[in-house]
């Protein structure tokens, strides 16, 4: 078993860190910011991510798992250092790298000979070798290694993602540091590829942007459907049984946001301008994205008559999609922001993220239940598919507005004949 430092204390890396101290290895997680560390030494979870709280308190138990503030008191008798920090969309598009440059330039004079430095956060082509050639400015051993091996998890399912993972995907050109990374998840079964940095960075771009991709061009036959009259609910049901399409990520809605798939189709945009290829399908899939969200808001303004001003519109969900409480990029705060710009007045209810949001957004009206989000106001907009907004007591959700009762349902959830009934003036998405 081996010694790991995992360098940021966010989504990625403490799954990271909670799943390889599971698998049997000392890991200690670094973080800058204090108090997130002293929440986590005591065993407080600060994000919502199913199964992580009760896998933290296993490690903390067993005493192999540690939390420390800052990269270097981490990294000091690692044999591995995982890199999980952020790395945002800059103003160009490209991913701004500047906190894996600066945990790389904290890092270098205290890693041990032999030890790998794992690039996690997700990074362009070339990062491997950046990290490798910064390493070295900053006073690394010669024989430290840099291997990519990018994460796949999604948020809300993550730890069953890490521990039970489609592949593995290890980016390096010395095959004994491979090798070496590919032991740490012996226990874990699971393709594992071994390939060159390049080609391990660019997996993670390419399956990210296939899948916002696939999003983009459901919504798009979704918003075609409802030019002819067609029904994309039946179908996504018909070409979803084609092993070839599959049924995931068929499912129309405002369009993708969170953390990840925004920043990084931009991220691609950009190397593949860099390297002077035009990704026409791409910055196609950028663009049917951004007119997804702004058609939910012209559904709105319409069934509101053609203005927003003044008119009291409930919001059911805010985070970027159900069972997390991200609220990066989320669609759902791009449609609130603009309800806001038209003069709305926005009663929203999240099942968890309401009080993150209500800080970002002081004019945001966060309410606590979804009926209190639905009082007074005469549309509706339900905007993230969490479970519990299917079981609602929908007639009296329905007394408590007013004319129109406009029920915009932006990920399709609930059944349309019913609302009709219960006295919504309803729509979905491409139905
Ligand atoms: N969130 C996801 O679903 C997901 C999935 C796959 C890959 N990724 C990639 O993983 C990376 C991390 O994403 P995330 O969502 O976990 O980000 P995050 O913002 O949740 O976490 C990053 C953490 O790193 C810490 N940090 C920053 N600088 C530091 C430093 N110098 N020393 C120690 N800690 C530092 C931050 O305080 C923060 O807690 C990104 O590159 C992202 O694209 C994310």
């Amino acid at each position: 078993m081996s010694e790991v430092a995992v360098i940021g204390a966010g989504y990625v890396g403490l799954t990271t860190a909670a799943c390889l101290a599971s698998l049997g290895h000392s890991v200690t997680c670094a973080d800058v910011d204090e108090q997130r560390v002293r929440a986590l030494a005591k065993g407080e979870v600060p994000i919502l991510e199913e199964g992580l709280p009760a896998l933290v308190a296993d490690g903390l138990g067993a005493g192999r798992l540690r939390f420390v503030v800052g990269a270097a008191p981490a990294a000091r008798d690692a044999e591995f250092v995982f890199l999980c920090v952020q790395t945002p969309q800059s103003e160009t598009g490209a991913a701004d790298l500047s906190a894996v440059e600066a945990v790389v330039r904290e890092v270098a004079p205290v890693l041990r000979p032999g030890t790998v430095v794992v690039n996690k956060s997700t990074m362009p082509v070339g990062s491997t070798q950046l990290v490798a050639r910064e390493l070295s400015q900053a006073g690394a051993a010669n024989d430290v290694g840099v291997a990519s091996n990018p994460e796949f998890l999604r948020e809300g399912n993550a730890v069953r993602d890490f521990l039970q993972p489609s592949r593995v995907v290890i980016g390096c050109d010395d095959a004994a540091v491979a090798v070496r990374v590919s032991e740490l998840y012996r226990e874990i079964q699971a393709p594992i590829l071994v390939t060159d940095p390049a080609s391990a960075e660019m997996i993670k771009y390419a399956s990210n942007a296939f899948l916002a991709t696939k999003i983009s061009f459901i919504n798009a036959i979704a918003n075609l459907c409802e030019a002819v009259n067609a029904d994309v609910r039946e179908v996504a049901l018909g070409m979803g049984y084609d092993p070839r399409i599959g049924f995931e990520f068929l499912h129309p809605g405002p369009g993708y946001g969170g953390s990840c798939f925004p920043k990084d189709t931009a991220a691609l945009n950009h190397t593949a301008e860099a390297a002077g290829y035009d990704f026409s399908l791409l910055r196609g899939v950028v663009e049917v994205n951004r007119r997804q969200h702004e058609r939910i808001i012209e559904k709105l303004r319409d069934a509101a008559g053609g203005s927003l001003e003044g008119v009291t519109v409930g919001v059911w969900g805010l985070t970027f999609k159900a069972n997390t409480d991200d609220l990066r990029d989320s669609p759902a705060l791009v449609v609130c922001e603009q309800l806001l710009a038209g003069g709305a007045v926005v009663q929203a209810y999240d099942p968890v993220a309401g009080e993150a949001a209500a800080a970002q957004y002081p004019d945001l009206q966060v309410v606590s239940d979804s009926y209190e989000a639905a009082a007074g106001a005469q549309l509706l907009a339900l905007l993230t598919e969490w479970d519990e907004f299917r079981w609602l007591d929908f007639a009296r959700v329905a007394a408590g507005m007013s004319a129109p009762r406009a029920l915009v349902d932006a990920r399709n959830l609930l059944d349309p004949s019913a609302m009709r009934r219960r006295g919504f003036a309803y729509q979905g998405v491409g139905r």
